[in-house]
């Protein structure tokens, strides 16, 4: 297949700092799946960055940059993947106002993923008009690349969900597709957006090594895929179970066995070492989360090494050289969408070129 005629994937980050394993579990490595197959798209939300820290513009540009290396050093190939940049690809910021005509104003305030995010990080009612304003660019973000699937996390979903109905609504109002066709059929039925679907990763919530939250870099419990192998083995050592003794029966289902099951990947070791932990028989954490470092670094080891490749200045330049040529590419197929939208909509006047320099 050529890479135009592969199905499309598009997702994307906001560059808020460096990605931690509960990303790689829960999204990145179900991305590195898709790249072998799909035509995949991978989106810096840099735009997204400034509903909270609209005053640290010199921060947000440090984290695009570093948010790429991450997905590089993962794996995330620029030979078979499209890495973009949002403030660079403005079909999607007109594609945005359109939908903000197709979403009534208290749906996108009810938006669960928008509340929670509101009380974690403190927002009150002093948030300004574009933070809930993301969600509907978040529709734009996907749908400018009419994708069938978006990988994200568990927390993401209830902004795929507006993006659904956002892409049905459309549809409907500009394509005359019925209302009542099945989501698979929008497309066929004349609709110029497909009606994507989320795609959630193997882990939906990975602790962090406070054993107790979610892991996060903002609540500080976070073991980062650019930490070094001494770091991840003095975090691991962190995890708190509250066990006392190896012949303590412990709880397979706390932190430290979670882990287990995120990163043991031979299931006959899981279950062994389940089995010996329910029991107490003479397995100590000390010893779990020995082998528990193996594995992760095992598991970082690569990323390192493709990591080394983008340090420094000459790296940072790698990167935007990456970020330039996947953004042409990404605006190709932007600008089809945004002129197939307009031409539903009775917009079709103008047919334009976009260049970047
Ligand atoms: N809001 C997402 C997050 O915080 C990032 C994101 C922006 C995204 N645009 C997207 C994810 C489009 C999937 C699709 O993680």
């Amino acid at each position: 297949m050529t890479p135009e005629s592969r199905p499309r994937v598009l997702t994307g980050d906001t560059p808020t700092g460096r990605l931690h394993l509960g990303h790689y579990v829960g999204s990145i490595e179900r991305r590195l799946e898709l790249q072998e197959e799909y035509d995949c798209y991978f989106l810096i939300a840099n735009m997204h960055a400034f509903t909270t820290r609209a005053e640290r513009s010199e921060e947000i540009r440090r984290d695009t940059l570093e948010i790429v290396k991450d997905w590089l050093s993962t794996g995330i190939d620029p030979e078979r993947s499209t890495v973009t940049l949002q403030t660079e690809v403005p079909a999607i910021a007109e594609l945005s106002w359109f939908f903000a005509m197709l979403i009534p104003f208290n749906r996108v305030m009810r938006n669960p993923t928008l509340k929670t995010e509101i009380d974690a990080k403190g927002l009150g009612d002093s948030y300004p008009f574009g933070f809930p304003m993301y969600a509907v660019g978040q529709c734009a973000d996907i749908l400018a690349f009419r994708p069938e699937f978006v990988p994200v996390g568990e927390d993401q979903v209830a902004h795929i969900e507006m993006c659904r109905e956002v892409a049905r609504r459309f549809d409907v109002l500009y394509c005359s597709v019925n209302p009542k066709a099945d989501d698979a059929d929008f497309e066929k039925l004349g609709g110029v957006f497909p009606i994507p679907k989320a795609l959630v990763g193997r882990v939906a919530r990975l602790p962090g090594i406070d054993g107790i939250q979610k892991m996060s870099k903002s609540l500080g419990n976070a073991v980062f895929l650019s930490d070094s192998a001494a770091e991840v083995r003095k975090k691991l050592n962190k995890i708190f179970t509250g066990r006392q003794s190896p012949t303590e029966p412990g709880d397979i289902h706390n932190a430290l066995m979670q882990f287990v099951d995120a990163f043991v990947r031979d299931p006959n070791r899981v279950a062994e070492l389940k089995d010996r932990y329910a029991r107490g028989d003479n397995l100590g954490d000390g010893h779990i989360k020995q082998e528990l470092g193996e594995h992760i670094n095992a598991l970082l080891d690569p990323m390192r090494e493709r990591r080394a490749k983008y340090e420094g200045k000459a790296g940072d330049d790698l990167v935007i050289d990456i970020i330039k040529a996947g953004t042409r590419r990404a605006n190709e197929q932007a600008e089809r969408t945004l002129w197939m939208a307009k031409e539903a909509m009775g917009l079709g006047f103008f047919r334009r070129g976009l260049r970047l320099e």
